[in-house]
C-alpha cells in the first residue's frame, strides 16, 4: 500500500550512506535551505535518534512527530507515535507529510511513500547508517537539478521522484 500524502526527504550518497555517529555526513547549506523550503508548514515524522541529532528541536513552523517504542517519553513541542501505523494515522488529514529519517524510519517507510525528494551526492561516503537501496526503475523523475559544491568538493543532484 502506498500513501500518496507521505513523502520521504533524504540526503544520500551514491552508496546510500546517510549518517555516521548519529550525525549527517556533510554540511551542505544549500540543501538545508531546500529542506526548510520544502518542509515548512508541513508535518514531519522522525525516529527518536534523529530527533536527538537535531541541533535545535523541534523544527519550527512544522508539526514534529517522533516515533518511539518508549511510551511517556517527553519530546518538548512534539507529538509522539508508538508505531509506524500510529504515525501514519496522525498525518492522515495532512495533504503532504514528510519522513525525515533516520535509517530505521526510512527503511520502514520506503515501501509506503509515494514521493521521494532526494539530494543525491555523486560519490560513496563512509557511514554507519544507510538508506534502503533505491531501484530507480520504480520511480518517475519529475524534477532534477545538478550542482557542484566547492567546499565539499562533490557534485550532487536534487531529484524529485514519484512512485510509478
Ligand atoms: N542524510 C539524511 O538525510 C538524514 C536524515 C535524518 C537522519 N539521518 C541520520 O540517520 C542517523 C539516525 O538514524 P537511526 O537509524 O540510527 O535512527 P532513527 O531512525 O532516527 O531512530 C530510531 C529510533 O526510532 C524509534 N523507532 C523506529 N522504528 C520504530 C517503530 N516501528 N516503532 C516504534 N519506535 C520506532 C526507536 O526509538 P526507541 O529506541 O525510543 O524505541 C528507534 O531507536 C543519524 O546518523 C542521522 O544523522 C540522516
Amino acid at each position: 500500500m502506498t500513501y500518496k500524502n507521505i513523502s520521504i526527504i533524504v540526503a544520500v550518497a551514491q552508496n546510500f550512506a546517510i549518517g555516521k555517529n548519529n550525525d549527517l555526513l556533510f554540511h551542505l547549506p544549500d540543501d538545508l535551505k531546500r529542506f526548510k523550503r520544502i518542509t515548512t508548514g508541513k508535518a514531519l515524522i522522525m525516529g527518536k535518534r534523529t530527533f536527538y541529532s537535531l541541533p535545535k528541536a523541534p523544527l519550527p513552523n512544522r508539526r514534529n512527530i517522533v516515533v518511539t517504542d518508549i511510551p511517556g517519553e517527553n519530546f518538548p513541542g512534539c507529538e509522539s507515535a508508538g508505531s509506524i501505523e500510529e504515525a501514519i494515522s496522525l498525518v492522515q488529514h495532512e495533504p503532504e507529510a514528510f519522513i525525515i529519517g533516520g535509517g530505521m524510519i526510512y527503511r520502514q517507510f520506503y515501501p509506503l511513500a509515494g514521493k521521494l525528494y532526494l539530494t543525491l551526492v555523486h560519490q560513496d561516503l563512509e557511514a554507519d547508517t544507510f538508506f534502503p537501496e533505491i531501484d530507480f526503475n520504480d520511480w518517475r523523475e519529475i524534477a532534477r537539478e545538478d550542482l557542484f559544491d566547492e567546499k565539499n568538493g562533490f557534485g550532487y543532484s536534487y531529484l524529485d521522484l514519484v512512485r510509478k
